[in-house]
């Protein structure tokens, strides 16, 4: 039953949601960063029947991806918020995929953060808590567990640490200005699933404590803005990275090239194929999405990069007027 306060606000609403890097090299599963350059889109316009209507723009169709509430990261959110606030008139929901699915830079979880956003928009505000449960629930669609290293940068925007076993106990991370990053994401297929499945399932002490080390040093440096400390941490991870590089044939040739050009670092975005390359300027970062593109074509891989910078918005929804 409609109440005052859950009755909706607005009819229609659309909302961006930014892109993401996760792992960032020693932070598996517990530190990611909101990158600009891409994004989803979601736009929710309510109706009155009860039905709930799921299309895709056309550039977004050809990815084949499911439409219904327990498949699709987008409409799993959508259909979180309407439960919350007891709407059952349905709505139309639409869809536009900046990041294409499987790229390493958080495209489910940008779905499913623009699609609570959209959706929470037409309503009165939600707690925060809320919204991340809400992201969480759409985002284990995807992964078949609740992570938080993409979903929680998504939604907040800058870097996030977050609990790989309770990912509503989380952190925001200052990221001052001047970091710059240049993102490749090779034309390699490398699904989560098979990324996860290789890891090891216990790793000796010693590489357990080189890891915390490294994400310790990260973490303090990237709070005080070294980006140079930051870029050799990233690459400092011990036990996921070394063994993911297998399923990446470019990995070695575009790491060796980034450095050779000036990187502060390079390392794998998420379980990849995506990678990126640390720098403190505008210029190295173009100058290194050109290098790590090119050591990929060298290698008969397709590719896109671009240069990029932290996003520090997160998710931002707007109404639309027209009806
Ligand atoms: N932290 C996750 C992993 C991200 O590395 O498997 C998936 O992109």
């Amino acid at each position: 039953m409609m109440t005052a306060s859950n009755r909706p606000l607005r009819r229609r609403a659309t909302a961006f949601a930014p892109a993401s890097l996760s792992n960032l090299g020693p932070g598996f599963d517990a530190l990611g960063c909101a990158i600009e350059g891409y994004g989803d889109q979601v736009e929710v316009r309510l109706r009155d029947d009860g039905r709930l209507n799921v299309s895709f723009d056309e550039a977004s169709s050809v990815y084949g991806l499911p439409t219904g509430v327990a498949e699709n990261t987008a409409v799993h959110a959508v259909d979180w918020v309407f439960r919350h606030f007891g709407w059952t008139g349905g709505a139309d929901v639409l869809i536009r995929k900046g990041i294409r699915p499987g790229s390493g830079l958080g495209s489910s979880s940008a779905s499913a953060v623009a699609g609570m956003a959209a959706a929470a928009h037409l309503f009165a505000p939600m707690k925060e808590s809320d919204r991340v449960e809400a992201v969480l629930a759409g985002e284990s669609i995807a992964s078949g567990s609740r992570h938080g290293d993409n979903v929680l940068p998504t939604l907040f925007g800058g870097m996030v640490s977050v609990s790989p076993t309770n990912p509503t106990v989380y952190r925001h991370v200052t990221t001052p200005p001047g970091l710059h990053l240049a993102v490749l994401f090779p034309d390699v297929q490398i699904l989560t699933k098979q990324a996860r499945a290789i890891l090891p399932k216990s790793v000796p002490l010693s590489l357990a404590a080189q890891n915390w080390s490294a994400l310790a040093f990260l973490v303090s440096a990237w709070q005080a803005g070294d980006w140079d400390v930051v870029g050799r941490m990233i690459m400092e991870d011990q036990i996921v990275e070394p063994v993911r590089a297998s399923l990446l044939p470019c990995y070695g040739a575009v790491k060796q090239a980034a450095l050779d050009a000036g990187a502060l670092g390079c390392a794998l975005s998420g379980s990849g194929p995506s990678m990126f390359s640390v720098c403190d300027t505008a210029l190295a970062a173009q100058r290194l999405a050109d290098v790590m593109l090119e050591a990929c074509n060298d290698l008969g891989i397709g590719g896109i990069s671009f240069a990029s910078a932290p996003n520090m918005t997160g998710v931002r929804a707007q109404a639309i007027m027209s009806e």
